[in-house]
């Protein structure tokens, strides 16, 4: 395996065992929707990566549609949850399964949840890679998680930090002088 990005403190999640988890998921959720169609709602745009690896792992029919939320500025959510791109779709009578990267606060996911309910669909999950459960200031349970984390800044995967090292191919927790240092 190439060395880690130089930002990177240490890496969490290895590359392998993303993907080994990814596939696990992929087969629970092709067995709870076995004869439903899912409708599979990513949230951009830390949902990118972790979102093309699971479709692929799903083998039940399925579609997928985007929407675009901001709550992060930097390395800390603002509390306040702006949509930024709504679906181009309806999902009234769908089965739907949200695709997020990281539930920390889980006021992102619960303003989600609540927008996409008062859209009547016929079912309404939540699928995270990433799960940071000693950081909820809301009430927020994903049914599937790939990974429950703890309370530190991760990137990669997906992850940013003011939009860089989404490429990186694991997920790391990056270094606190990053963190600190100047915004780019
Ligand atoms: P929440 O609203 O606090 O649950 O935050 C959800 C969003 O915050 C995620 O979709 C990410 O975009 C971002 N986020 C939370 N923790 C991290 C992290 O450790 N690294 C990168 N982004 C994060």
């Amino acid at each position: 395996m190439s060395s880690p990005h130089p930002d990177i403190e240490k890496i969490l999640i290895p590359t392998d065992q993303i993907g080994a988890r990814v596939g696990a998921l992929g087969r629970e959720i092709s067995k709870d929707y076995q004869g439903k169609v899912v409708t599979l709602i990513g949230v951009l745009k830390g949902s990118i990566v972790f979102l093309s690896d699971l479709l692929r792992a799903i083998t039940v029919d399925c579609s997928i549609d985007l929407m675009c939320l901001s709550s992060y500025e930097g390395d800390r959510s603002s509390g306040v949850v702006r949509m930024v791109l709504d679906l181009r779709e309806s999902i009234e009578g769908k089965d739907v399964l949200v695709v997020e990267d990281i539930v920390d606060t889980g006021l992102t996911l619960a303003y989600l949840r609540d927008n996409l309910k008062t859209r009547k669909p016929r079912s309404l999950e939540i699928c995270t890679l990433l799960d940071k459960t000693e950081c909820r200031q809301i009430p927020l349970q994903a049914k599937y998680v790939g990974f429950k984390v703890p309370n530190q800044f991760l990137v990669g995967y997906g992850l940013d930090y003011n939009e860089q090292y989404r490429n990186l191919p694991y997920v790391g927790v990056l270094k606190e002088e990053r963190l600190n240092g100047p915004r780019v």
